[in-house]
């Protein structure tokens, strides 16, 4: 079996879903159920013979060394994460416990349990530690796209913490010959996203009558992923990547945020256009900058091509309208969400 932490977030639940579609391998699934965990995502599997379930920290190493020898998975998938740049301007502490600390404890657990495995199952065992593009920092508009070898530069709390985690994953690789993998991610869209993030703030915010915050002028660029593709990409790297590698994950679609947001807005006008016949793009508002904004992110995710044979499945255009129909299919997922803890942060992120 395998175990995933961080499983009841928007891209570990989407891995959870996908891998018991997929997969005829048991998945304990370890999260402690932050703000940004939501065991609904996970309804559909609930009862599944092969899923089970366990609320918890990264960071209890008496947890996890327990899980660990009870269940002797063959490999971990850690998705477990603080994720929202935002948070960690207005409060980095938890991203330096869970992404730095939580890291290092889950890497000491599991390296006692690896050190005991028999020969075979010590060399069969894997570490997979899903990271981000934005370790890389940023880019100006015409540099080459991010490749493995690019330097590490993070700029916010959320990123430098992750850049952290990244070292540690790869000296617990040099050091103890932990075997271990690293994939670096462009920004995620799809179906169970948190509506802090911007894809599914505005969609939400669209249907609600609320503004469309842009920050600055809105021309900062990132490189979107329908989170499938990541799921699939870490499923690739997870079976055939190389010990100790790194490996770029991205769906080469670079967009201005402008544009996502705009493209989203003619979406929506085409499938729930608005009562008064105007467009939802007339409720974008532009709003004060992000401190530290990065520009541009830019993957090039040829090495994981190459070597291991992975591409996206989806354009932006195909994957951001089956986005935008996940949410008007499921606002039941959305509503229940968007209250108590979530209006607190709007309120103090956006004054709304
Ligand atoms: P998310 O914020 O939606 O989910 C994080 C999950 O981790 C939540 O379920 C939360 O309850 C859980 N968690 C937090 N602290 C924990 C702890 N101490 N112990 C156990 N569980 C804990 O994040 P996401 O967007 O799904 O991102 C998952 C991973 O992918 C993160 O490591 C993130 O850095 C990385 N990543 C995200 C993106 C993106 O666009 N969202 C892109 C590239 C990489
Ligand atoms: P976000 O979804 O928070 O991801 P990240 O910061 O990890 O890239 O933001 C994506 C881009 O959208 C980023 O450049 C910040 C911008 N943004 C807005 O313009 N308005 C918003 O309300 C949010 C949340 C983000």
């Amino acid at each position: 079996m395998i175990l995933v932490t961080g499983g009841a977030g928007f891209i570990g639940g989407n891995f959870v879903l996908d891998w018991l579609d997929v997969q005829d391998e048991p998945v304990v699934n370890l999260d402690l159920l932050t703000y940004a965990g939501n065991l609904e995502t996970l309804n559909r599997v609930a009862d599944h013979p092969h899923y089970q379930f366990v609320q918890g920290d990264i960071g209890d190493s008496a947890l996890v060394s327990r899980l660990l020898a009870e269940h002797q998975p063959r490999a971990i998938i850690n998705f477990a994460a603080e994720s929202h740049v935002d948070r960690s301007i207005t409060g980095p502490e938890d991203f330096i416990q869970t992404n730095i600390v939580g890291t290092f404890r889950l890497l000491e657990a599991t390296r006692a349990y690896w050190s005991r495995l028999s020969d075979h199952d010590r060399a069969a065992f894997r570490f997979l530690h899903v990271s981000t593009d934005e370790v890389y920092g940023s880019l100006d508009k015409t540099a080459p796209a991010f490749t493995e070898t690019h330097r590490y530069e993070p700029n916010s709390p959320y990123s430098a913490s992750k850049a952290a985690s990244d070292h540690l994953v790869r000296a617990y690789h040099h050091t103890y010959g932990l075997p271990v993998l690293t994939t670096n991610c462009s920004n995620n869209y799809g179906p169970y996203h948190f509506p802090e993030k911007l894809i599914p703030l505005c969609i939400h915010n669209a249907l609600t009558g609320q503004p469309l915050p842009i920050y600055g002028d809105g021309q900062q660029i990132r490189d979107w992923l329908y989170v499938k593709d990541h799921c699939s990409a870490i499923r690739r790297v997870l079976e055939a990547g190389s010990l100790g590698e790194v490996y770029n994950v991205g769906g080469w679609n670079e967009k201005a945020n402008l544009e996502v947001v705009k493209t989203l807005c003619a979406i929506l006008d085409e499938e729930q256009p608005r009562a008064d016949g105007l467009s939802y793009a007339t409720q974008i508002s532009f709003v004060k900058d992000r401190p530290g904004h990065d520009r541009r992110y830019a993957i090039d995710a040829s090495k994981l091509e190459r070597e291991l044979g992975w591409k996206p499945a989806e354009t932006f255009e195909s994957g951001i309208r089956k986005t935008v129909r996940w949410y008007l299919a499921n606002p039941d997922w959305v509503a229940h969400i968007t209250s108590g803890a979530y209006r607190d942060w709007t309120n103090k992120q956006y004054g709304l």
